[in-house]
């Protein structure tokens, strides 16, 4: 039977209605269905495959209808075929085989995959057989290996698209003959595919009718032809985060049409002057994000009224921002930030109403943040944090603010009544700005949305408002300030906390229990407050935890526990020093300490899991020196047990902790041997025993910590000769002072003879800080023999310690990312934290 010459809307929708009384009337040839349903079958639904939309069409698909009508598919409606296929977020998960019967619908005209989890599939070389084909889109949907040669063989395609997946890559001669072959090409992308065998100028011979091309993080290497930006249909041009493209980019002849361009974080030389800029006027994006700019005159800039989004970050411009940037009347996306710009904010920005991101951060503006900034009527983020910014905060305008970042500044003054009012704010942070007053209201129980609260570093008194425990928080940093009452939280179930820093303020009270509803916690720090309570034994059921400080606080009591299995088993920094604390060491936990047994190969910052742009910070102290650590790497492993009153001996168990770095029990009433054990914790930079009572010889296995940078035995009544080894030749009398028979060079005594003199304490002043830390930490530091050991840790690079500029590299909201970052299925998890 033929098929129905009508080709009317109406007579679908009859179709659509009545097709199971007249199965006989299918558009649809049945071996087409059949194939179509056989596709169906070889995946499963599965809702993470997709992240940016969800639409399960195959789930519509049902044997005995017109395969034509079903959602997806689209038909040649006289001869029936199967000519487009649309599967785009359809959440199909599996591998994409050769055998596949999607290779049997040879009619295919536009094939549609994105966003899928093909499960590192190769693309099979049966792709090559679709030879209508002018549509092939398999973007973002985890393909592996090498785009197949008979590609090639699709010479009617007029767009391409392989890009965001995970691992594929292009050979030079698949690409050449790309190049040569698809003559029909207008949009072109390959972002994320490894395109680093592949000679630049081999993109000279791309055809005229290109309108779009995307070669993001392609690896592409060597100098790049000029010619190519002389396409005449050129309308968007990407080559960003290709670090090895060199070359420079041609200033006329350039396509006319041109209205994106992206060159950023390669090193392709832009001169920006005159004849460049007459040549970009129709462009609309521009990105030149670390770039090679010459010749900066930012003012031309002001020329090119139809931009909307213009990034020039991570360069060195050093003007102030050219008054002619106030002609940019389009823009909806500026970001500066990260260059050496100065001056006041006038009114260059005025008249800038479009504006919804604003990036200035990491610059050297000064004076008051100017008021018409906070009246911008669409501003949704704002980041002028690390600048030099003085004054109040004036009240904002309108409520349409999603990120407010103003730390690292010179703001004083009260918190504005109006950032409460904005009911989408995701991120607030006012953080290190010394001088912010008042209380933090309880109308902040308004933002409905906050992810990110950090107001850490200021003068903020009065208490804590109750809410805060049971919104949708992820980062709670309220630390170093005035704080005052009780913590208040009340923290409700499925509660999203991974990070809660009080420290440094003047809490009191008890550690409220419901800490534990915050199931994946990973960093409390309640240091530096006048909390009193016994140890919060409850802590050890977050199984998430990774840095547990309670130092100096009124916590007493014995340390009991554990009482679960793998009670704080992530634990890789636990300090509760300067509190009361009695009884024996807590010998229990040291074996579930297992974070600590291990260490970690790959060194990263240790950052909001859910938020992966922001970096934890925490107070530690280092033997009597106080410091913010602003980055935390996630080798770092510290216990710090001082200044309490634990009794009774060091356990031998204690040697298991092999990835310790740090271990401090000074200070404390422990008795008998310094355990051969710790001889076993090779990686120890810092080990400090002083100020207890304990006896006998120093074990001579400690002479084989070669990493070990510090030292401090000293008040303690051990004798016997000092060990000898490489690193203890490197320790002076002071960590060894004040025992009763120690002997050996270190202290001027011959072992076997009498007792070594006295010496006093060596002291080092602040001037000797800073040769020791170079120029630029501003910290005061009063370190008791300690200098050389936090050297030691700066050059290995496991702490970034709190400058006189603090680094507080907040990496930025959703927008950001979306247009520069590098986005395959495998990087997802931060893509798709950073949107909410
Ligand atoms: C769903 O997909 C994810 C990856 O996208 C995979 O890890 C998981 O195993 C899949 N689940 C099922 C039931 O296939
Ligand atoms: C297709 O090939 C794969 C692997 O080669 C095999 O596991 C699968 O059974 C085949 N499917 C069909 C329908 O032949
Ligand atoms: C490809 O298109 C041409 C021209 O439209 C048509 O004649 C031919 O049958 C098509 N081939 C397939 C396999 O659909
Ligand atoms: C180029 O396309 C034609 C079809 O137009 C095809 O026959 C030929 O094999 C292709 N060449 C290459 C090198 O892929
Ligand atoms: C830029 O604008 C200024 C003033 O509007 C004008 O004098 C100048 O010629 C323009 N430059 C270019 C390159 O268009
Ligand atoms: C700027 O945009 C407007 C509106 O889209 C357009 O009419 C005009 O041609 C553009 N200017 C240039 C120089 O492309
Ligand atoms: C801003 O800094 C510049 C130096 O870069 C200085 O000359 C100027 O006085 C400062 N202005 C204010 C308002 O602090
Ligand atoms: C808050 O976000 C919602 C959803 O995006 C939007 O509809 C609403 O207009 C926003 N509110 C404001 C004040 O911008
Ligand atoms: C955890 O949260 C629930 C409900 O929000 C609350 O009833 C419960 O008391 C909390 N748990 C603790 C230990 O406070
Ligand atoms: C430490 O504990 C011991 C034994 O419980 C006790 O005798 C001693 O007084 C305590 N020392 C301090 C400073 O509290
Ligand atoms: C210390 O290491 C040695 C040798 O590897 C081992 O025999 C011993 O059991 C270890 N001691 C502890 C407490 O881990
Ligand atoms: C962690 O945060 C730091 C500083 O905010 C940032 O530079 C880094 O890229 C982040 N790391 C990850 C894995 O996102």
């Amino acid at each position: 039977m033929g098929f129905p010459p009508i080709s009317s809307l109406s007579f679908i929708l009859f179709l659509f209605h009545f097709h199971s009384t007249i199965s006989s009337s299918h558009f649809c040839a049945p071996h087409q269905s059949l194939s179509l349903l056989q596709f169906k079958e070889s995946f499963s639904i599965n809702s993470s495959a997709s992240w940016n939309c969800h639409h399960p069409k195959t789930e519509s698909w049902k044997e005995g209808t017109d395969c034509c009508l079903w959602d997806g598919v689209t038909c040649d409606l006289k001869t029936g075929h199967v000519t487009g296929l649309d599967l785009a977020c359809s959440m199909l998960y599996g591998t994409l085989h050769s055998n596949s019967t999607l290779f049997s619908l040879h009619h295919l005209q536009k094939l549609h995959l994105s966003d899928n989890d093909f499960n590192f599939s190769h693309i099979s070389s049966r792709f090559g057989q679709f030879s209508n084909l002018t549509l092939l889109n398999l973007n973002f949907s985890v393909f592996a290996g090498q785009v197949p040669s008979e590609i090639t063989h699709l010479s009617k395609l007029v767009s391409l698209d392989l890009s965001d997946n995970d691992d594929l890559s292009l050979e030079p001669i698949c690409f050449n003959k790309i190049v040569r072959n698809l003559t029909n090409l207008r949009e072109l992308d390959l972002e994320c595919v490894n395109m680093s065998l592949v000679a630049p100028n081999s993109l000279m011979n791309l055809s005229s009718s290109l309108s779009s091309l995307s070669l993001q993080y392609c690896g592409l290497q060597g100098k790049f032809p000029g010619n190519i930006f002389l396409l005449p249909n050129l309308e968007s041009l990407d080559l960003s985060y290709n670090e090895g493209l060199t070359g420079s980019f041609p200033s006329s002849n350039l396509s006319n049409v041109l209205s994106d361009l992206s060159l950023s974080n390669t090193r392709i030389s832009v001169y920006l002057e005159n004849n460049l800029i007459s040549n970009l006027k129709s462009l609309e994006y521009m990105f030149l994000r670390n770039c090679n700019i010459i010749r900066s005159d930012l003012t031309l800039l002001g020329n090119l009224t139809n931009l909307t989004y213009l990034d020039l970050s991570n360069n060195n411009f050093s003007s102030q921002i050219p008054s002619s940037f106030g002609n940019l009347v389009n823009l909806s996306y500026l970001d500066l930030s990260n260059n050496q710009l100065v001056g006041p904010i006038h009114s260059q920005l005025n008249t800038l109403s479009n504006l919804r991101n604003l990036y200035l951060s990491n610059n050297l503006f000064n004076g008051t943040i100017p008021s018409f900034l906070f009246a911008l009527p669409s501003l949704q983020s704002l980041d002028l944090h690390n600048n030099n910014f003085i004054g109040n905060i004036s009240e904002i305008q309108h409520d349409s603010l999603r990120f407010l970042d103003l730390s690292n500044n010179h703001l004083l003054g009260p918190i504005p009544s109006s950032i409460f009012k904005q009911e989408n704010l995701t991120t607030l942070i006012l953080a290190s700005n010394s001088k912010l007053t008042g209380e933090i209201s309880s109308s902040i129980c308004k933002l409905r949305f906050l992810r990110v609260l950090d107001l850490s570093n200021n003068s903020l008194s009065g208490s804590i408002p109750l809410c805060l425990g049971s919104n949708m928080l992820l980062v709670l940093h309220l630390g170093m300030n005035n704080l005052q009452g009780t913590i208040p939280l009340t923290f409700s179930k499925d509660n999203s906390l991974e990070y809660l820093n009080l420290n440094g303020n003047e809490l009191e009270g008890k550690i409220p229990p419901s800490i534990i509803n915050c199931t994946i916690l990973e960093v409390i720090d309640l240091g530096n407050n006048k909390i009193e309570d016994t140890f919060p034994s409850f802590l050890e059921r977050l199984s998430e935890l990774q840095i547990l400080v309670l130092k100096s606080n009124k916590l007493q009591g014995f340390v009991k526990g554990p009482t679960a299995y793998n009670s704080f088993s992530k634990l890789r920094i636990f300090d509760i020093s300067h509190n009361n604390f009695s009884g024996p060491l807590p010998t229990g936990y040291f074996n579930s300490l297992e974070a600590m047994m291990a260490s970690d190969q790959n060194m990263i910052y240790m950052n909001a899991t859910n938020y992966s742009s922001y970096a934890y910070s925490i107070e530690m102290t280092w033997k009597g020196v106080e410091i913010e650590f602003t980055k935390i790497r996630n080798t770092i492993r510290v216990l710090d047990l001082s200044n309490n009153n634990f009794t009774g001996e060091i356990p031998k168990v204690m040697g298991k902790l092999k990835g310790l770095q740090q271990l401090n029990l000074s200070h404390n009433s422990l008795t008998g041997h310094i355990q051969s054990s710790l001889g076993n914790l090779t990686n120890l930079e810092s080990l400090d025993l002083s100020s207890n009572l304990l006896t006998g010889r120093i074990p001579t296995q400690l002479g084989g910590l070669t990493f070990l940078a510090i030292l401090n035995l000293s008040h303690n009544q051990l004798e016997g000769p000092i060990p000898s080894g490489e690193q203890f030749n490197t320790f002076d009398a002071s960590s060894f002072e004040g025992n009763l028979g120690l002997c050996g060079s270190q202290v001027l005594k011959k072992c076997y003879g009498d007792e070594a003199p006295s010496l006093s304490p060596s002291s080092f002043d602040e001037g000797d800080d800073s040769t020791l830390f170079g120029e630029g930490f501003g910290w005061k530091a009063v370190i008791v023999g300690y200098g050389c050991g936090f050297v030691f840790g700066v050059a290995m690079g496991y702490v970034v310690f709190r400058t006189k500029k603090p680094a507080w590299f907040l990496r930025m909201v959703e927008d950001k990312w979306n247009l520069q970052s590098k986005k395959t299925k495998k990087n997802v998890g931060r893509y798709v934290a950073r949107r909410n």
